[in-house]
């Protein structure tokens, strides 16, 4: 078993939809091991999505990640990291398959529903970027 970190986004609480998306992660065989809801203010949107900070979304997307609260969870599955990333789709819920978390849930390739780290590396420092130890005590 392994771990890494999921964020319902500010668009999917917002309209309503955290519920049924953690729904959808349990039944795709997840264990939810920690969950917050919390609101990133401009300078931790930015820090967290700092590979980003040259890309021309990188403004629109701080603007969008410090909109409303958002949802970050601790999810445990075998492979989780990758098994996640089948799971949610593909960044433009356009071209995400039948069936994925994007497709079903996400407005757009901005806003589209939920975060998924991309390596067991990221997910570490993700987890640990929302989760304090105390929270992850036992993970
Ligand atoms: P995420 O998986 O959280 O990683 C980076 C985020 O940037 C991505 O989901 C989208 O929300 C956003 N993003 C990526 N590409 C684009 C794009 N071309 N236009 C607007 N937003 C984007």
């Amino acid at each position: 078993m392994s771990l890494t970190l999921g964020i319902i986004k500010p668009d999917a609480v917002q309209s309503g939809r955290a519920g049924n998306i953690l729904a959808h992660l349990e039944a795709a065989g997840f264990t939810v091991r920690a969950l917050q809801m919390t609101r990133l203010n401009t300078v931790q949107a930015g820090a967290f999505y700092s590979v980003h900070k040259e890309r021309p979304f990188f403004d629109s997307l701080v603007t969008f990640m410090t909109s409303g609260p958002l949802i970050p969870v601790v999810l445990e599955a075998d492979d989780a990291v990758m098994e996640l990333r089948k799971v949610i789709g593909a960044t433009d819920p356009a071209e995400a398959d039948d069936g994925t978390v994007r497709k079903l849930f996400a407005e757009s390739k901005e806003r589209n529903a939920i975060h998924a780290s991309d390596s067991d590396e990221n997910a570490s420092a993700e987890i640990a970027f929302f989760f304090s130890a105390h929270q992850t005590l036992g993970l």
